[in-house]
């Protein structure tokens, strides 16, 4: 009588057995679980027909159940642990880094050929004493014209074509502006720089930019010359151009200086032999200076008999088109990264 109840409990084993290979995720596994082991499942129901035996044949037939159930129960921890180790792998699979790629360049940042420019400018001066001041973009006319020796109706007025807003203001159109600001609240003797940005409605073309960067400078002392304001700039366009240069004096015409001069230095290209740069001239034209015109210093209360001063202003891209020939201002201001990387310290 034992024999055909063992005989299907071996056929159940085998089928669950069976089935159990096939399966191939969590949500089957547990329906397996259910189907098999779970309550009211298949063990279950072998183990209720047990109480339908003969009482002689019960001990043994309840023997093989149970041996059944830990068979499946054993069974079922092996399969278990199977798929988690599978899904594990898969997932470290997933995250896995192959740490022999190439790495990913980090972009580093640069300084703008004009920041750089500026920065080297104020640290030249700062060697030669100066000390580095500022005025507003935004001015009034008195800073921009009057104060400076050009009253209305002056013909230098139309030269400078100012943006003008409303209440009479203008953006400067130079940093001649600082010298009045700074004279107003400090008696010399003194020595500063102003750099900063200044306006001229002009149409962009490769050499005018409605906006660009002027760097003035003002001395103000009881016996300064004209020797002096040479020295000085001698001193600061050989630092800033890194080589020796030889300077000329032009004389020139601005209404807030007297003497005018325009300076030139020999040509960086041909160092003075005539070359294209040069219009064969052998000179490049860099900055205007002079000697502070005396109705200038006396418009701020100081006595012309007593005091002189120099004073001078530069463009900034100019003098950086000169040191690195760049072809056109317009460069300065279109953010291509590939003329901004390609000039200054770090190119
Ligand atoms: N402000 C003049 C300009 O913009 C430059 C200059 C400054 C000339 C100081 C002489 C002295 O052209």
């Amino acid at each position: 009588m034992t024999e055909p109840f063992a005989a299907g409990i071996e056929r159940l084993r085998q089928e669950a057995l069976g089935t159990l290979e096939s399966v191939g995720d969590t949500a089957a596994l547990e329906a397996w679980r259910v189907h098999y082991l779970g309550k009211g499942g298949v063990v279950t129901e072998e183990l209720k027909r047990i109480g339908g035996l003969a009482p002689a044949e019960r001990p043994a037939a309840g023997q093989i159940v149970n041996d059944l159930k830990r068979a499946l129960s054993e069974a079922l921890d092996v399969a278990r642990a199977t798929l988690e180790a599978a899904a594990q792998e898969q997932a470290s699979a997933r995250e896995a880094v192959d740490v022999t790629l190439p790495g990913r360049g980090v972009d580093m940042g640069v300084a703008h050929p004009l920041s750089e420019a500026m920065a080297h400018i104020e640290a030249i001066f700062v060697g030669l004493g100066f000390a580095v001041t500022s005025g507003p973009e935004i001015e009034d006319e008195f800073h921009n014209f009057e104060a400076l020796n050009i009253p209305a109706h002056h013909p230098a007025r139309a030269m400078h074509d100012t943006f003008y807003l409303d209440h009479g203001r203008l953006l400067r159109t130079h940093t001649s502006t600082v010298q009045i600001r700074y004279m107003e609240r400090h008696r010399p003797p003194f020595r500063i720089i102003a750099p900063g940005r200044v306006y001229r409605s002009d149409a962009p073309d490769p050499t005018h930019s409605p906006v660009f960067h002027q760097v003035e400078g003002l001395a103000v002392g009881p016996d300064l010359t004209m020797g002096h304001l040479k020295s000085v700039l001698k001193t600061f366009l050989q630092a800033f151009f890194d080589r020796r240069l030889a300077l000329r004096l032009r004389p020139s015409y601005f209404p807030f200086t007297e003497p005018s001069a325009e300076v030139d230095i020999s040509c960086l290209l041909c160092g003075g032999s005539g070359c294209r740069v040069c219009k064969n001239t052998g000179w490049i034209e860099v900055l205007g200076c002079g000697l502070v015109h005396p109705a200038v210093l006396a418009r701020v209360g100081l006595d012309p008999e007593v005091v002189r001063g120099f004073a001078f202003g530069m463009g900034v891209e100019r003098l950086v088109m000169l040191r690195d020939g760049i072809p056109d201002v317009r460069l300065f201001y279109e953010n291509d990264l590939r003329f901004l990387k390609s000039i200054g310290p770090c190119a």
